[in-house]
């Protein structure tokens, strides 16, 4: 069975592809050959994930499944959620989008946050949705330099580490996209 996991990154692929029986063969973007950029202009999660799936079904054909993943700080009414790519502006880095976090955080006492992601599956005609969420806290100030992303200022609740404390192996048993994908790779396997 092929199925595309609308993503370019092609160690995130890998990463999953790891997780399956070789039965089930994943495929890239690149590898259908789609390099247009598909907009995501839905305020949620769920429905940019849709998005993707959708446009990836409808227009090349094949099954597909496709994450979106935000961060939520309770403190900031759920910000920057859907937006954490692009917190400090359309082409902001980590780095500026972390800043912007810190400063907006800054003397609030409330730290709980959490990391969200959405899997939306598109199989044989059917559409199906998982969910993996990591609660945790802001930090203060950086702490480690490994993973990408809010990694140095995301503390997993029960963990003394920053995300960007920990090796992918580490990070990937607890985190929101690691349960979606274990999720998901449990849907496959049960077919
Ligand atoms: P995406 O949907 O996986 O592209 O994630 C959207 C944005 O959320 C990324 O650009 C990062 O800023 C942030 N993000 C997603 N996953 C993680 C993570 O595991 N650690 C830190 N930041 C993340």
């Amino acid at each position: 069975m092929k199925i595309v996991f609308a993503t370019h990154n092609q160690h995130k692929l890998e990463e999953v592809q790891a997780l399956l029986p070789p039965t089930i063969k994943l495929l890239s973007l690149t590898e259908i050959g789609c390099t247009e950029e598909i907009l995501e202009t839905a305020s949620t999660l769920e429905g940019n994930a849709k998005i993707k799936a959708n446009y990836i079904t409808n227009t090349y054909g094949y099954d597909c499944f496709a994450d979106d993943t935000g961060l939520e700080v309770t403190a900031l009414n759920g910000d920057p959620g859907v937006y954490s790519a692009r917190y400090a502006g359309d082409h902001a880095d980590a780095e500026v989008n972390m800043d912007k976090l810190l400063a907006n955080l800054k003397g609030i006492s409330d730290r709980k946050a959490q990391f969200k992601t959405v899997v939306i599956l598109n199989l044989n005609g059917k559409q199906s949705v998982f969910e993996g969420v990591c609660k945790g806290e802001i930090l203060s100030e950086r702490q480690g330099v490994k993973g990408f992303g809010y990694d140095p200022i995301f503390k997993p609740e029960g963990f003394s580490a920053s995300f960007a404390q920990m090796s992918m192996e580490e990070k990937g048993r607890i985190s929101h996209r690691g349960k979606a994908i274990q999720q998901l790779v449990q849907f496959l396997k049960s077919l």
